[in-house]
């Protein structure tokens, strides 16, 4: 069977100490993500916002963790993702980053925090890799991101970048609508090549044509990440209350894979019987004088 080039990939068979106990799992790096590309092997990502989740979805397998701004509309009930802060990201990614063990982690930086040019972009880097301790950072655009990126890079912070549809640009775009299509295609790609050159590590490409993602994968040498953008990628992101069931509506690129928000909701209402009826707390959940 051949080897993966991810460290403690998949759940079984992890490894343990000489005395049994379950070994701390290597952490996933930027080395993994690149040979994983070229061997073929398709990377995981979702996003976490919280320790508990970071935990879980770690515990799971998944490669790589996003601190993405969708916190603001999935957690903090903003209608978009403009209004969030660095600050709210930083207290986020250092949840994320703490709790997760083997992932590597990637925080966004938040509209507001990059666009000034590469000296903002250096000091939101900066501040959330030293104040969060995640592995890398990401930022939306292509050509007019390319200052920033290789500003980041220069200074040793690996950058995730963000193509296609960028929801921080969601005014200007007229919401969320597939980028990309016809004659808009080449951009894209060129936007990948220019984004890559600078020194991106990864590349997120969301709401993009299928055969748009196929191309870029093919010309740029780093692990593009698909969202919404169909098959071909080298891996896969979904914001993880929608690929949990966790919502009433998800995107159509979006998958449920459970039914969580009903399971949560059937055992808030069980919690709620048993107060009411007084078989909670019992013996067992209260203490003796
Ligand atoms: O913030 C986020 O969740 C993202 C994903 C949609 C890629 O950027």
């Amino acid at each position: 069977m051949a080897t993966s080039e991810l460290p403690g990939a998949g759940t079984t068979g992890a490894p343990t100490t000489a005395a049994g106990a379950p070994a701390r799992p290597a952490r996933v790096r930027v080395h993994h993500l690149q040979a994983a590309k070229q061997r073929g092997e398709r990377l995981t990502m979702l996003t976490a916002y919280d320790a508990v989740t970071a935990r879980l979805f770690d515990d799971a397998g998944i490669d790589m963790l996003l601190v993405g701004d969708s916190i603001g509309n999935t957690m903090h009930g903003y209608a978009t993702t403009l209004p969030v802060t660095l600050d709210e990201l930083v207290v986020a990614a250092r949840a994320v980053a703490g709790a997760a063990r083997r992932a590597f982690v990637v925080a966004d930086l938040p509209f507001g925090s990059y666009e000034g040019g590469p000296e903002q972009a250096l000091a939101s880097g900066v501040r959330m890799m030293k104040e969060s301790g995640v592995a890398a950072v990401k930022i939306e655009g292509g050509q007019r991101s390319v200052p920033q990126i290789r500003a980041l890079t220069a200074a040793g912070i690996p950058v995730v970048a963000h193509l296609g549809y960028t929801p921080q640009s969601e005014n200007l775009l007229g919401g969320p609508r597939v980028q990309g299509r016809g004659d808009a295609a080449q951009r894209i790609s060129d936007d990948a090549v220019a984004v890559v050159e600078a020194g991106a590590v990864a590349v997120v490409l969301e709401m993009v044509p299928a055969e748009v993602a196929a191309r870029v994968t093919e010309v740029v040498a780093v692990p593009t990440i698909g969202i919404g953008a169909g098959p071909h990628c080298d891996g896969q992101v979904l914001v993880w209350v929608d690929m949990a069931g966790m919502t009433d509506w998800s995107p159509r690129f979006a998958k449920r894979f459970g039914e969580v928000g009903a399971a949560l909701t059937s055992a808030a209402r069980a919690y709620a019987d048993e107060v009411r009826s007084g078989a909670f707390p019992g013996p067992p959940h209260s203490f003796e004088a």
